[in-house]
């Protein structure tokens, strides 16, 4: 009965949570290379007319793995030091939307529900009895659909659709934490010094109290 009654309390003061969550898909992104660099490639493709990545340098990705020929083609004439700036001025951003496209650097670390929150979103997309464009996340946003999942009707294509968001969420998570993999790496050579370094002291506490005793 205790039982019955603690499940109970844990479900009435989760609910809440789960009812704002229903909507957003959950999804794990993913780490390796490929999936980073087939996602940068789509984001090029189709949001960096408007966005920009202002903490992420091309040197970044080369740094990742990423494909040098790849890297070479987007930034053009840029410096490798030259962070992903958008394409669009900010006032022609002003005119068309009415408001400047947020900087995606670290947009799966600001929104709550992270990756799966911008994943729901770029598929989030509608069309209304009305034929204009609604967003079951982000009902009244002003992002025309990026990837036009609105249209697309075949199975097939919408499939096609969810594995660019896919990918394109996954570097925007790599994006929020380059330097993740490399922490962790860093971690293990330190936990192999202390550890070296515990065995060397524990030889020598034994050498000086061998000569004592
Ligand atoms: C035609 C310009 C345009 C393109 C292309 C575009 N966006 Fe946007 N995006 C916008 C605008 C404008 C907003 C601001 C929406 C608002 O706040 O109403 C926005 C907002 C966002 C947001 C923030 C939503 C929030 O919760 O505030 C994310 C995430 C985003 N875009 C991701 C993307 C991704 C990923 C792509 C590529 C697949 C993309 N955008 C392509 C114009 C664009």
């Amino acid at each position: 009965m205790k039982k019955l009654i603690v499940v109970l309390m844990l479900y009435c003061s989760t609910s809440p949570v789960w009812a704002t969550d229903a909507k957003l898909e959950n999804i794990q992104v993913e780490t390796s290379v490929q999936a980073v660099e087939r996602g940068v490639d789509d984001l090029m493709n189709n949001c960096h007319s408007c966005h920009s990545l202002k903490y992420i340098k091309y040197r970044d990705l080369a740094t990742f793995g990423i494909d040098k020929k790849k890297i070479d083609e987007w930034r053009g004439d840029q410096p490798i030091d030259a962070p992903l700036a958008g394409l669009m001025s900010d006032e022609a951003a002003m005119q068309s939307f009415g408001l400047v496209p947020p900087d995606l650097s670290l947009m799966t670390k600001a929104r709550e529900g992270g990756a799966s929150y911008v994943y729901s979103y770029l598929l989030g997309y509608y069309n209304t009895p009305e034929g204009m464009t609604g967003n079951h996340i982000f009902p009244e946003t002003k992002m025309p659909d990026p990837l036009g999942i609105s249209s697309a009707t075949e199975p097939a294509q919408r499939d096609e659709l969810r594995k660019t968001a896919h990918d394109i969420v996954s570097f925007l998570s790599w994006a929020a934490d380059p330097h993740e993999q490399e922490r962790h790496r860093l971690g293990y050579y330190v936990i192999g010094y202390l550890v070296i370094l515990t065995l060397l002291l524990y030889f020598v506490k034994n050498q000086v109290w061998s000569k004592l005793k």
